[in-house]
């Protein structure tokens, strides 16, 4: 193929990929915007094996490379739960900062040319050099830091922060020591003190990431998952610039800087300054936030399907609050059959959306459009907080943290100042969780102790499958 006709094709994927991220921003738009996507990347593949660049025994590489990626990848999407794909994202994003690593050690050791094949030399050297320096350098942060996020969702790491003394002295102590190292590998020439400058940079980047992500607290998880995923786009824009590939560059660009606005959108979300999420500590578990305020020290009385499927029946207005428990349970489709049986009595049925329910974002939105629940119903947390006061009845499904009223009410809480759903000001709650589990913040919640609180003891499916049964 053509370099001509590889920039057209790389042209159209570019726009493909825009008209991806369009799409994806709307749960109605979100298969569109998926499909094209998938074309956008065939068409980048396409042009890419088939460019000037592949030539006799590389393709029998790509062909083994491709075979064995695909089949791990079309293993891990078949087996994959809903609910462990922040991790998959979290380890894809390890993939793309490793990657960066590797191309940038590649492409500093093997020989150095434009994208013509012609030798570099004079400014471009340096340039070539500053982008090897700094692709690598990203790409390692991203790919511990990542692999560090791995762990703490998956649990294998405590999601508590670990919080070394003088961290942040120590971080700024890294990032001189690596400005430093750059003087020394830019323009070094291949020299031994060049090479060992990588190679300490290197291994300093990759500390920085796992002690970046270790002091984060279970609470700004949300916000690191989306910084990761912008990090992991500005490595790929630096393999691009490294691999002198424009879409790459385009592509990394994209996901960079989308990353960094939702980032930005979750940080609004939780009332936080993204200085002070990197910072780390928030979210601590283990909190003792007090137990219902010393109101009351008892949990609320255990309610059951009946009387909740009595409370149903007798409200006007009933909010339904999904949370990760929700997604563990898979009840998403018996809490549509409810939804429709209530508004055909002519119940006003709405859900309430936290920005940061579930483990990733959107994730509620997606299991309830998954069980074609009526998008005009489902609405931001903005949109619906105020309406609790004229609500007769809420049902918390398997959410724990984003109903905590302790993030509002008690200063010292682990999640003060996050904004939560504030389902207490409704007549009646009533909460579906298996037992006297803490949320993901590991931080215990004063909802379960008032009054006008009832809990529903139960796996949210079995709980949602009782209540339908007994629905008129
Ligand atoms: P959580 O606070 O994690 O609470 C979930 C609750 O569901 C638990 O208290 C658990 O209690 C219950 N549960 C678990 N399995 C259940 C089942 N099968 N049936 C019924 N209940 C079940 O969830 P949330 O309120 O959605 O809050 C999300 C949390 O995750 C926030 O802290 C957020 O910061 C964090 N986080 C979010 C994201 C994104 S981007 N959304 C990413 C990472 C972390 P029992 O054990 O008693 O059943």
């Amino acid at each position: 193929m053509s370099s001509g006709l590889q920039t057209a094709f790389y042209i159209i994927s570019a726009v493909l990929f825009i008209l991806a991220l369009g799409g994806l921003s709307h749960p109605e738009t979100a298969r569109r915007g998926n499909l094209y996507g998938i074309v956008g990347m065939a068409l980048a593949l396409i042009a890419t094996i088939f460019g000037e660049q592949v030539h006799g025994g590389g393709y029998a590489w790509l062909a083994v490379a491709m075979i064995i990626g695909s089949g791990i990848g079309g293993y891990l999407a078949l087996k994959v739960q809903m609910t462990e794909m922040p991790e998959l994202v979290a380890i894809l994003h390890s993939f793309v900062g490793m990657a960066a690593v590797l191309v940038g050690y590649a492409g500093y050791f093997g020989p150095s040319a434009d994208s013509g094949g012609h030798a570099l030399s004079g400014a471009a050297v340096t340039i070539h050099e500053i982008e090897i320096y700094l692709g690598v350098l990203i790409g390692a942060v991203t790919f511990t830091g990542s692999v560090v996020a791995f762990g703490k969702l998956k649990g294998i790491i405590t999601s508590k922060p670990v919080l070394l003394p003088g961290r942040h002295w120590l971080n700024l102590g890294l990032g001189v020591v690596c400005v430093f190292l750059a003087t020394g590998f830019v323009g070094g020439e291949h020299s031994t003190g060049a090479i060992a400058a990588l190679i300490v940079m290197t291994i300093i980047a990759f500390a920085f990431g796992v002690h970046m992500v270790m002091a984060i607290g279970g609470a700004d998880m949300p916000v690191v998952v989306s910084m990761l995923n912008s990090y992991s786009g500005w490595a790929a824009a630096a393999t691009g610039f490294m691999l002198n590939n424009d879409l790459l560059i385009v592509t990394g660009a994209l996901v960079g800087s989308s990353g960094a606005i939702l980032s930005y959108i979750m940080c609004r979300a939780m009332n936080r300054k993204f200085l002070a999420v990197i910072a780390g500590g928030f979210g601590t578990a283990g909190g003792t936030a007090a137990a219902g305020d010393g109101e009351q020290q008892e949990y609320a009385p255990a309610t059951s399907p009946e009387e909740v499927a009595e409370l149903l029946d007798s409200s006007k207005q009933v909010i339904i609050v999904p949370g990760y428990g929700m997604a563990v349970a898979q009840a998403q489709h018996t809490i549509n059959e409810i939804t429709r049986k209530l508004r055909a009595k002519d119940i006003n049925v709405r859900f309430a959306i936290h920005p940061v329910a579930g483990r990733m974002p959107g994730h509620m939105n997606v299991l309830l459009a998954e069980a074609k629940v009526p998008y005009d119903i489902v609405l931001e947390m903005d949109e619906i907080n105020e309406d609790f006061p004229e609500t007769d009845a809420v049902l918390v499904i398997g959410a724990n943290d984003i109903v905590n009223p302790s993030a509002l009410d008690d200063p010292n809480s682990p999640i003060a100042g996050m904004p939560v759903l504030e389902v207490w000001k409704a007549g009646t709650v009533v909460v579906m969780k298996r037992g006297k589990g803490t949320g993901y913040a590991g931080v215990d919640n004063p909802l379960f102790f008032r009054d006008n609180t009832r809990m529903l003891y139960g796996d949210a499916k079995a709980s949602a499958d009782a209540i339908l049964s007994n629905l008129g």
